[in-house]
C-alpha cells in the first residue's frame, strides 16, 4: 500500500532539524516505559543516519555513551556521549569490533535494524530472522543483568517465536506500535526489561 513518505513526523523532523522522523519512535517508547537515564552505555544496532542516537545522547548525557553501528556512515555527532562504528552486524568480527571500541557491559541495546528488501518474500522473511537472531544474540552478549533491549521486529510468523524466546531472558515483556510507526508498516517495537541474564538463546 502506497504512504506518505513526508507526513507529518517527517515535517515535524525537518522542521526540528532532526536526521530522521524515527526519533520520534523512541522518544515515545522512552516517555511510556521511563527507560534511558543519564550515565548509561548504550549500544545500537542499525543506527544511521542517527535520529535516535542524538535523541538518546541527550538523555545519557555526556556522562554517558552511546555506540551506534550501522553498515553505513553515520555523520558527525556529538561525542561524548556518542561513537560510531561502520559494520555490518552478520560478519563474524562484529562483536569483537564492538568490544574494542565501547567495553561491555551495555545497560540497553536498542536496535531499529531493518534488512534491505528482495522484492522475494521467502527472501525476505528469513534474512529478517537470521538479522533479528544475529542482533539479539549479538546485543544479549553484552547486555550487564538488570538491563534492557528495545528491539524492532515484524509481525509476522517469527514474532510469537521471538516473543517467547525473550520470556528467558527477561523479566518484562511489552510489545509497543509508536504512533510514529507507520499504520500500514508491519513494524513493532519489543519492549524487554530486567535481563535475567539467561544468554543461552535456543
Ligand atoms: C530504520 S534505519 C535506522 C534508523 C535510526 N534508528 C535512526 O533513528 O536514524 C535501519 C538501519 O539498519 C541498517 N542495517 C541494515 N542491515 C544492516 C546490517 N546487516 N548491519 C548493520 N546495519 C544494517 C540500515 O543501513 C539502516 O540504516
Amino acid at each position: 500500500m502506497a504512504f506518505n513518505r513526508k507526513d507529518s513526523y517527517y515535517k515535524q523532523a525537518k522542521r526540528e532539524g532532526k536526521r530522521s522522523r524515527a526519533i520520534y519512535k523512541i522518544e515515545e517508547i522512552d516517555q511510556r516505559f521511563r527507560i534511558l537515564k543519564r550515565g548509561q552505555k548504550i549500544l545500537e544496532l542499525g543506527a544511521a543516519p542517527g535520529g535516535w542516537m542524538e535523541y538518546i545522547a541527550q538523555r545519557v548525557g555526556t556522562s554517558g555513551t552511546v555506540l551506534g553501528l550501522d553498515l553505513l556512515t553515520i555523520s558527525k555527532l556529538q561525542s561524548p556521549p556518542c561513537r560510531t562504528l561502520v559494520a555490518d552486524i552478520l560478519a563474524p568480527d562484529t562483536g569483537t569490533r564492538i568490544d574494542n571500541l565501547v567495553s561491555p557491559p551495555f545497560d540497553g541495546v536498542v536496535s531499529d535494524l531493518a534488512p534491505n528488501l528482495t522484492g522475494i518474500k521467502a527472501t525476505d522473511q528469513a534474512n529478517s530472522i537470521a538479522m533479528l537472531e544475529t542482533a539479539t544474540r549479538l546485543g544479549l552478549e553484552r547486555l550487564r543483568n538488570g538491563g534492557f533491549l528495545i528491539c524492532k521486529v515484524f509481525q509476522g510468523s517469527e514474532l510469537k517465536q521471538f516473543q517467547l524466546q525473550m520470556k528467558n531472558h527477561f523479566q518484562k515483556i511489552t510489545l509497543a506500535k509508536p504512533k510514529a510507526s507507520r499504520k500500514t508498516s508491519s513494524e513493532i517495537y519489543l519492549v524487554a526489561t530486567a535481563y535475567t541474564g539467561n544468554t543461552s538463546l535456543q
